[in-house]
């Protein structure tokens, strides 16, 4: 029988990459003032993608989950969500097309605050001050003050976190998501990329597909598929008294459900036995993420699972793997027949960023393209040999022009890095990197289906 769990019992468990409060009062009243306010999602959505993530779990799905790897204040604007969501809507158009299966949409997106860090200070110029651990604990600024940690942040990044989820429903709802605007999401400046000329290709067929429905006499204007999209948020559930100020019990199951997004996910800091954001995750009914690399241990990962989803419920758990673009292909076999052979049904997702940061000779930290592609090549490969399904993509991206990642046919070099390189944590893939992304998962997601042949003729 499991322990008994409470909003707060990760606290008497070892919590690694939490920050610090120099005033313990001010702590708890920030987290009665943010318990008291209305929480975000509601339990009812968390099931409902719970039940999509269990079509990808069994292999009739796929999920896409992006946006940025830390959202910020000064970012805070309608166009940077707009863009970021319709990057995620063409990319999910793309799969769609190809895939001939549904596109299960998840952002990193109004929550994704909090950040782990390798190490707590940062020394410049012989100045040593905390390091800087998302918008939501202290200020990327390098003085003194704004590198305090303030529990007052959190209430900020609940109302931005709040703002954006609701602009995000108004898109997916409203008409923005509406197929017949296939055209209008190519963002003006992806001009220049080849495969935006591939997209309008698509685009034109999907308005021609539409427009024959039409003439068959279905009106698109009355199926809701058509008119709208699912979206689902998520981010890391890091910052643990955030995440307990916002879990409440649903009032029509009585289980606990963390209401700050529809998904959370332990990072692979935190994912070790004994963990406080192990020990906070395994209580709420929400659909989990969790990481794992190469220091993750097959049986390790077992008990880890045994822990999370003791009733083996088929989208309760995805499995985000980050191995780097050269020890993928060594490392995730293991994994993935250790999870077969104990019958854990997951969703297998690729995260090809994280285990490919390099520092780049003009000083910036980036992530090579091709090694992001030739991670999810290694992925895919994986699991055709392993008979197991390749079911989603988790990357860091941002509807921007941004020059983060070196590479791509828009070729961003070293040099050209300090152009627009905004990210306030890790380099993200920018549009006309992301769409292209979107191209090479396809063709993998066919080859997987065995329709390459098909697709070739
Ligand atoms: C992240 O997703 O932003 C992150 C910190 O990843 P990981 O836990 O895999 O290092
Ligand atoms: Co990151």
């Amino acid at each position: 029988m499991a322990r008994e769990w409470t909003p707060d019992s990760w606290k008497s468990h070892e919590a690694r990459h939490l920050p610090a409060y120099a005033d313990p009062a001010a702590l708890a009243d920030a987290v009665d003032t943010l318990a008291a306010y209305p929480p975000l999602v509601f339990a009812g959505e968390a099931r409902a993608l719970k039940a999509d993530l269990a079509e990808v779990a069994n292999g009739r799905a796929f999920l896409l989950q992006g946006g940025d790897c830390a959202e910020s204040f000064a970012e805070f604007h309608p166009n940077n969500i707009r863009d970021t969501f319709r990057v995620l809507l063409q990319m999910a158009v793309v799969l769609t097309f190809a895939s001939k299966r549904p596109v299960v949409k998840v952002g990193r997106m109004a929550g994704q605050f909090a950040k782990p860090r390798s190490s707590d200070t940062e020394t410049r110029d012989g100045v040593t001050l905390p390091s800087y651990f998302g918008d939501n604990v202290n200020g990327i600024e390098f003085e003194a003050e704004t590198r305090r940690n303030d529990p007052a942040r959190m209430i900020r990044a609940y109302s931005q976190a709040a703002a954006t989820l609701n602009l995000l429903r108004a898109f997916a709802t409203g008409g923005y998501a509406n197929l017949r605007q296939v055209h209008q999401w190519t963002l003006d400046f992806m001009g220049r990329s080849p495969w935006a000329e591939k997209f309008e290709a698509m685009a034109d067929r999907i308005g021609e597909a539409l427009d024959f429905m039409e003439a068959c006499g279905i009106d698109p204007a009355t199926v809701p598929q058509l008119q709208g999209t699912s979206f689902h948020t998520s981010h890391e559930a890091l910052l643990l008294p955030y995440e307990q100020a916002m879990t409440r019990r649903d009032s029509l199951t009585g289980d606990w459900y963390d209401c700050s997004a529809h998904m959370l996910w332990i990072g692979d800091r935190t994912r070790f036995e004994g963990s406080a954001h192990v020990e906070f995750a395994r209580g709420i009914g929400n659909p989990l993420g969790m990481k794992c690399g190469p220091s993750t241990e097959p049986d390790a990962l077992l008990r880890m699972l045994d822990t999370l989803n003791p009733a083996r419920e088929a989208g309760r758990m995805t499995l985000i793997s980050r191995f780097g673009h050269d020890k993928v292909e060594a490392g995730l076999p293991a994994l993935i027949r250790a999870v077969r052979r104990e019958g854990h049904p997951v969703v297998w997702s690729c995260d090809p960023m994280h285990g490919n940061v390099v520092k780049s000779d003009s000083g910036y930290k980036t992530r090579p393209f091709d090694r992001i592609l030739s991670e999810v090549k290694g992925f895919f490969a994986v699991h055709r040999a392993e008979g197991s399904h390749a079911g989603g993509i988790h990357v860091e991206m941002t509807g921007q022009d941004v020059t983060e990642c070196v590479g791509g046919a828009v070729a961003i070099t070293d040099a050209g890095l300090a152009d627009r390189y905004h990210t306030h944590c890790d380099p993200r893939l920018n549009a006309a990197q992301s769409l292209e992304l979107a191209f090479l998962l396809a063709e993998m997601i066919n080859l997987e289906a065995g329709r390459a042949q098909a697709d070739a003729a």
